[in-house]
């Protein structure tokens, strides 16, 4: 019995409410949302087991990284046309992680329905969608497209791509599967009440993709189509360059288990967490772990020592996953301060400070025998929709964009009035070098608003 059931967890203060048939808490949903959670290991966690400990900075270093300008090297050659050929032959997926909360923005549908080009307006699904269809066209294979969401926005997820035809792609090749959800609690463990009746749940944190390819059988799907090599991005950034050969090649040819694409940092303060090396291992370290000392670390010219921001682009190998989530390995939780919408002892509306456990992809770099850090500039491929407004916004990712194919044009002598925004569909051009092939068809010069496609 469900009562029962709460008060051997520590939580008769729900089982108390359920007896008392209280018109605000929902048996079913309560139910429910118990069914989906390791009480066990929310129960360990709030004992502080499994947590992120403290990273000892002691025996820090810089991280080796290829540098931006690498990419334009007689000596990039062979890496990109080894990831062409892993393209060609099937063996990359690419996942896009969208199962997170938008709360920054502040949107209630799935972040990746929110249009976000220039001219036209696309989705990010879209743009992420219609770049993996180029992909599949340009190296005569099928792409599967991996989309994690959460219990949350799953359902709207999936209604929207089949709402819009996928975009294009053939749905046998575009696979959902939903991340774990794990109870907010009250500082001393308690569960908390959700204004809809049931329990207060948050999705597990972008490091819940490892367990759920895992769990949802999306692995060994991927090893039945002889995926090697998945392509792992987050929905928010219209900018990047999914399954970008030379990073794959780079991280295969290396022999790599997780690769990172870097950004150089704007400044010492820069809240963003760092690729560095501690104790031999790559890692991220995050900003608020760094400390003054390495956080305004110089090189011998004053510049950053610290500079290699970590953009959340990476390929990781499908076996690299296959053993850490196999053997029973588990990402450290990070524990964060939340207000909780919640209700009150006679059901009203209240806010309360709980906590909540997450985890994050980056920490299974430590796990990797071999990484690779690969540095590409923001202003090609990193223009992250976080925030309502100012840096990271839906209105600077939009200029960024226009500003990116403005200089793809101008680059090819087509001049583009200074006043004019431009969007280049993916299915016209992954890059310039596409363009360059299709510089015919385009005018010479451009005095409106216009897009490519
Ligand atoms: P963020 O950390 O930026 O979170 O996620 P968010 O949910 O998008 O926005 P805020 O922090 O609530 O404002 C980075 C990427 O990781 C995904 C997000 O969808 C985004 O693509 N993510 C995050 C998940 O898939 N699951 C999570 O539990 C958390």
């Amino acid at each position: 019995m469900l009562e029962k059931r709460l008060r051997l967890i520590g939580q008769g203060h729900i089982a108390r409410l359920l007896e008392e048939g209280v018109p605000f808490v929902s048996r079913d949903a309560v139910e429910r949302d118990l069914s989906g959670v390791d009480m066990g290991l929310v129960d360990e966690l709030v004992q502080g087991r499994h947590l992120f400990g403290d990273v000892d900075l002691s025996r820090v270093e810089p991280p080796e990284v290829f540098p931006a300008s690498f990419g334009d090297t007689p000596g990039a050659l062979p890496y990109r046309v080894h990831g062409e050929k892993l393209l060609r032959e099937g063996r990359v997926a690419a996942l896009v992680v969208a199962g997170g909360q938008g709360s920054r923005l502040g949107v209630e549908a799935p972040k990746g329905v929110v249009g976000v080009t220039p001219v036209t307006g696309k989705s990010l699904f879209q743009v992420h969608a219609e770049k993996v269809l180029a992909l599949s066209r340009k190296f005569s294979s099928s792409i599967p497209l991996f989309l994690m969401t959460s219990r949350e926005n799953d359902q709207a997820t999936r209604f929207f791509f089949r709402e819009h035809g996928f975009f294009g792609l053939d749905p046998a090749d575009v696979f959902f599967f939903v991340q774990g959800m794990l109870p907010s609690v009250t500082p001393a463990g308690g569960l908390i009440l959700s204004r809809e009746g049931g329990l207060f749940l948050n999705p597990d944190g972008h490091g819940g993709t490892l367990s759920a390819l895992r769990k949802s059988g999306c692995l060994d799907l991927m090893e039945e189509r002889g995926i090697s090599e998945i392509f792992y991005f987050q929905v928010d950034n219209p900018l990047v360059a999914v399954c970008d050969p030379l990073f794959i090649g780079l991280h295969a040819v290396n022999g790599a288990d997780m690769s990172t694409k870097v950004v150089r940092k704007r400044d010492f303060d820069e809240k963003v967490g760092v690729i560095a090396k501690v104790d031999g291992r790559t890692r991220v370290v995050e900003y608020s772990d760094m400390g003054d000392g390495m956080r305004l670390a110089a090189d011998d010219e004053g510049g950053m020592l610290y500079w290699a921001g970590n953009s959340a682009i990476h390929v990781i190998r499908r076996d690299f996953v296959q053993a850490i989530t196999g053997t029973g390995l588990r990402l450290p939780f990070h524990k964060a301060a939340k207000a909780i919408a919640t209700l009150g002892e006679q059901g009203e509306p209240v806010e309360i400070r709980g906590v909540k456990f997450e985890t994050f992809v980056f920490d299974a770099l430590p796990m990797a025998k071999c990484t690779v850090s690969l540095e590409v500039l923001r202003e090609d491929e990193f223009a992250p929709v976080k925030n309502r407004a100012g840096e990271d916004s839906l209105e600077s990712a939009m200029a960024m964009q226009s500003r990116l194919h403005r200089r793809w044009l101008e680059d090819l002598g087509i001049r583009v009035d200074p006043g004019c925004l431009v969007e280049i569909s993916p299915l016209f051009a992954l890059g310039k070098s596409d363009l360059k092939a299709r510089v015919e068809s385009l005018p010479g010069n451009i005095v409106k608003d216009m897009y490519i496609g």
